[in-house]
């Protein structure tokens, strides 16, 4: 069990979950995640570590509410306790020292990638981000961003805030850019790692992603979590979740997201659970 500090709604459908956990907060390294579950019923699912405090022995967590499990999250309360919470796990996010680097953060990434903008710049790189969401008020954590980044663009499905469009924009933000980033890194839902892949191909920029497979254990004992990398199995939880965007066969990944959208499509049914987008991003589909 481990005790949660505080869970609020940071924009619509978005919370920030902070726990108790000083063994994880003590160990975790950017790009990390934790395998939780709300209660003795619930199933684990795999979430990243957005923050952490040593002195206080506390990790956040952003996710966004989208089915059974994260609505029974989205539920708890300061004082209630989370029945699991095991990590850190999986490999770190390289961070070396690159030069300039674009980090684009949509959904739940513009969290996880807070911890890798501030290590990026502890190690002397040049870090920028781009924004994405279907519209101004889905943004959340500019304030955290501005003093740490040479500059954050925006992109917003409707205009209301940058660029006018979707992640497809991406080309125009980088030619827009002083120097041509050395590196992007991309966390977010599948979509936005997939297009960010898809519209950089002709870039010559090494584009990392943080892949987000359906996952059980977390530690290589399943399988579940199988991806296809540069024409080799690869398992996300132990060989990931950072990967080369445009070595991922994308097309069978997305495929296999939705393995289980029946049985989720179930649960909806007899539940008051948000409404279900098979595993697409409510906020880009
Ligand atoms: C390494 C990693 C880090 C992640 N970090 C975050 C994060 O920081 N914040 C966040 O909001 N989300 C994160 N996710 C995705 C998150 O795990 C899923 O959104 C969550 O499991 C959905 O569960 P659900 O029961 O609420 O929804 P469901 O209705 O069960 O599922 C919604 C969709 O989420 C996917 N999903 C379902 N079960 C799992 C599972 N056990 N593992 C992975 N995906 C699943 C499926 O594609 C499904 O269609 C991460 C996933 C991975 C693999
Ligand atoms: S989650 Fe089981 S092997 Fe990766």
């Amino acid at each position: 069990m481990k005790k949660v500090i505080e869970r609020s709604m940071i924009v619509p459908n978005m919370h920030l979950l902070v726990v108790e956990a000083p063994e994880i907060a003590s160990k975790v390294k950017p790009g990390q995640f934790v395998i939780v579950r709300s209660g003795d019923e619930g199933e684990r699912i795999p979430l990243s570590i957005a923050d952490y405090d040593t002195e206080k022995g506390t990790i956040s967590i952003v996710f966004m509410e989208v089915g059974a499990s994260t609505a029974a999250l989205a539920r708890l309360n300061a004082g209630d306790a989370v029945a699991t919470c095991v990590g850190p796990l999986g490999n770190a996010t390289t961070i070396d020292t690159f030069g300039d680097v674009l980090l684009v953060g949509g959904c739940y990434g513009i969290g996880s990638l807070y911890p890798v903008a501030k290590e990026l710049k502890a190690k002397g790189n040049k870090v920028s981000i781009v924004l994405e969401a279907r519209s101004s008020y889905l943004i959340y954590w500019l304030n955290k961003y501005v003093p740490l980044v040479e500059k954050v663009y925006t992109i917003t499905r409707d205009g209301s805030l940058g660029q006018k469009g979707h992640i497809g924009r991406l080309p125009d933000v980088i030619h827009s850019m002083p120097r041509k980033p050395d590196r992007i890194i991309v966390n977010g839902c599948t979509y936005l790692m997939a297009h960010t892949s898809e519209v950089t191909k002709d870039l010559d920029i090494p584009v990392v992603v943080n892949l987000n497979p359906i996952m059980i254990d977390g530690t290589g004992m399943c399988g579940v979590c199988r991806v296809t990398v540069a024409g080799q199995m690869k398992f996300a939880c132990v060989d990931g979740p950072e990967f080369d965007g445009h070595d991922i066969d994308w097309k069978e990944f997305l495929a296999r997201r939705k393995a289980y959208v029946t049985e989720e499509a179930m649960f909806f049914r007899k539940s008051d659970a948000p409404a279900h987008n098979e595993g697409k991003c409510a906020w880009h589909e």
